[in-house]
């Protein structure tokens, strides 16, 4: 989508929000049920923001759902526009470039990943402290989005305050959270475990099909960021079982709660912090 297209989606949903939102709350595979919580809803189906494909093109593409999750406004952005569904890495970061349109300046990701680590095991959830882009290509690559920075610093991408808070939400909470590096790539195949070795080898925690051209869109307007994958799964070569999406869907199922408790953490704090 090119900078005119993003200002008409900005504009059409400025005018079906009555706020701006505080948060955006980005949600992976099978972590879908925290859209469902968000209350006094406003549903936007991705077929209805201007310049997006129509649903039938891509099926059931997402949606924008805004509302209030613990006392925060929030623009949760269910369901993503894939790099390996030949979607052009334009529309993959085009949710998070209207997001930062409307204003938005704090951003939480989530994703299902495969577990490279070998301590991590499926339902582990891991705060991502930095990533590798193994895509092959800068979803920036192109021409400058208005109000993004040409060549945006990546030394701290996912923001140390927001990432301490996390931490002291998990522990609070007692949920277990690993940290670790997230690796990016397009899919849609799982990994061999050759590449599963490679990516342990170059510093990888996770591996995922997600996430990173986000992180780049939002870095590229300096929004704060902060990411959990769920493992979902261990890599590919690490145990002898077949890697299958059911698997990946079953696991964020089953930890739905938790993650959802979590993310509903971190949320009601941030606004404590922001009020303080
Ligand atoms: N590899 C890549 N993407 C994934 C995986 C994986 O093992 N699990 C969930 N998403």
């Amino acid at each position: 989508m090119d900078s005119a297209a993003l200002e008409h989606a900005v504009t059409s949903l400025r005018e079906r929000l009555p706020f701006t939102p505080d948060v955006m709350l980005v949600l992976g595979s099978g972590l879908g049920a925290l859209a469902d919580a968000v209350e006094d809803r406003i549903e936007i189906p991705f077929a209805e923001v201007p310049g997006f494909p129509s649903a039938g093109v891509v099926g059931h593409a997402g949606r924008y759902v805004a509302g209030t999750l613990e006392g925060r406004t929030v623009l949760v952005q269910s369901g993503r526009f894939h790099v390996y569904e030949g979607h052009p890495a334009s529309l993959v970061i085009a949710p998070i470039r209207i997001g930062a349109g409307l204003g938005i300046d704090t951003i939480l990701l989530t994703n299902a990943a495969g577990g490279v680590n070998r301590g991590f095991v499926p339902g582990d959830i891991m705060l991502i402290e930095d990533h590798l882009n193994m895509m092959g290509r800068n979803p920036l690559i192109g021409d400058a989005a208005e109000g993004e920075e040409r060549f945006p610093d990546m030394s701290v991408a996912y923001d140390a305050e927001l990432r301490a808070l996390a931490e002291s939400v998990a522990l609070e909470r007692a949920v277990p959270l690993r940290r670790g590096v997230y690796a990016a790539v397009t899919g849609p195949t799982y990994e061999t475990p050759a590449e599963i070795r490679m990516l342990s080898l170059l510093g990888a925690d996770a591996v995922g099909m997600s996430t990173v051209p986000e992180v780049i869109a939002a870095r590229a307007r300096g929004m704060r960021v902060l990411a959990f994958s769920l493992i979902t799964n261990h890599a590919a070569g690490i145990s002898l079982d077949p890697l299958s999406h059911d698997e990946v869907l079953e696991t964020g199922k089953a930890a739905a709660e938790t993650f959802g408790g979590l993310v509903r953490g971190v949320l009601r704090r941030l606004g404590e912090s922001d009020a303080g």
